[in-house]
């Protein structure tokens, strides 16, 4: 995926640098437009450095135009997120406006166009402000945040820049055409963690990341999303609605309380079994014994619980498997009652805590192979293939 970062003048322009890392991160190709006023905010050489390409931020460059002009740069790009927008940049956006590269090549796009406001919360508020971002989303712009808390000039209100790995993952999950709209998808996401006293537990490499793309693809649907996960440092898509928890019980009991579910999705690595009883005090190393014995217990089946209630939701699993993938998966689908799993191939370049993911889809009717790609892409064609079998039952 190619998206073009469009920052414009404001506090929040040292954010841009981290959204720019994000996408990168994920696999993204990143160009940079710097409005003049953004320029004294950052510098063009940081965001070089993270966006891996030269900087623009004149129309009238010469050496720049005769590398890729501003037309060829406006067609290059799959998306364009504008992050710091200021009230200025929106107003000539709103009134097709082309004074600078960047309202140039929002007018020259036909790809589409994200804004992320951030300014002082009275400025956000003003009807010139509202009527321009009204005007901006009738004609299709979507509008990420801003989010409300303390501002740079120390007032509290509306009017944040959205954190970067929100805006990220907004951009990343593709637009889709399923519409789910009045559905409840719950995922779960994550490894849990088991303790063994008060200071140790046994964890696994899961990072969560697929069950959080997963959660922003539901959720670009239109459907009210849940997302129950293990400890992780992953930002919540935007309107998703998060529960944290950490061990394997917790996490049964946090989606066996969701009262109305249309979708479940098991991405989680529930731990299969926990210490039986989990030592009070930190256990100490004693000089007579090299081993330690911990008896587990086995945990709850989560998914499997889940295939068992009654209305029965639509059963997506994974099954992350290092030998024989598709023999186990088919095989799990059909002792955890799953109605479509993703067979997960786990070796070290692929699957846990890794940006791409390739998975095969085994369903009562059909199997289909999905090429390695970003979580959040794989994600959105997940959510098409659950579409269509829902459709088809
Ligand atoms: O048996 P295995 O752990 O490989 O099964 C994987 C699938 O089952 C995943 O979808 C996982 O989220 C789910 N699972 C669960 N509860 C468990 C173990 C696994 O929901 N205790």
């Amino acid at each position: 995926m190619r998206i073009l970062v469009g920052i414009s003048g404001g506090i929040a322009a040292y954010k841009a640098i981290t959204l720019v890392r994000r996408l990168r991160d994920a696999g993204v190709d990143v160009r940079v437009v710097l409005t003049e006023a953004a320029a004294q905010f950052v510098t063009p050489l940081s965001l070089q450095a993270v966006s891996g390409a030269p900087v623009r931020s004149s129309l009238f460059d010469a050496e720049a135009e005769a590398g890729m002009d501003h037309i060829a740069l406006a067609r290059w790009a799959d998306q364009i997120i504008v992050a710091p927008a200021s009230a200025d940049v929106l107003a000539r956006m709103a009134n097709g406006m082309a004074n600078d590269l960047l309202t140039t090549l929002i007018l020259a796009t036909e790809a589409p166009v994200t804004v992320a406001p951030a300014m002082n919360r009275h400025m956000w508020a003003h009807p010139a402000v509202q009527a321009n971002l009204a005007t901006l989303k009738a004609r299709g712009v979507r509008v990420i945040g801003p989010a409300s808390g303390v501002q740079a000039c120390g007032e509290v209100g509306a009017g944040r820049m959205e954190e970067p790995e929100i805006i990220a993952s907004a951009l990343l999950a593709p637009p889709t055409a399923v519409r789910w709209q009045g559905r409840h998808v719950v995922i779960t996401a994550g490894g849990t963690q088991e303790p063994i006293d008060p200071v140790r537990f046994i964890a696994n490499r899961s990072s969560g990341k697929m069950g959080f793309a997963l959660a922003a693809a539901a959720q670009a649907t239109g459907a009210a999303v849940t997302l129950i996960c293990g400890p992780n440092a992953l930002a919540t898509p935007a309107g998703v609605t998060r529960v944290d928890v950490h061990t394997a019980l917790e996490m049964h009991a946090a989606v066996l309380g969701q009262d109305k579910m249309d979708v479940f999705i098991g991405a989680a690595a529930v731990a299969d079994y926990r210490v039986a009883q989990p030592a009070p005090q930190k256990i100490k190393k004693t000089r007579d014994t090299d081993t330690l014995t911990l008896t587990l217990v086995k945990n709850p089946d989560i998914i499997h619980a889940v295939a068992q209630r009654s209305p029965k939701p639509f059963v997506v699993g994974f099954a992350a498997e290092t030998e024989q993938l598709l023999q186990h998966a088919r095989q799990k689908r059909i002792t955890k009652g799953i109605d479509l799993i993703c067979a997960n191939r786990v070796d070290d370049n692929l699957a846990f805590d890794q940006p791409d993911n390739a998975v095969t889809a085994i369903w009562a009717n059909g199997e289909r192979a999905f090429a390695r790609a970003e979580k959040a892409a794989l994600a959105t064609q997940l959510i098409e293939l659950i579409d269509k079998v829902i459709e088809q039952d």
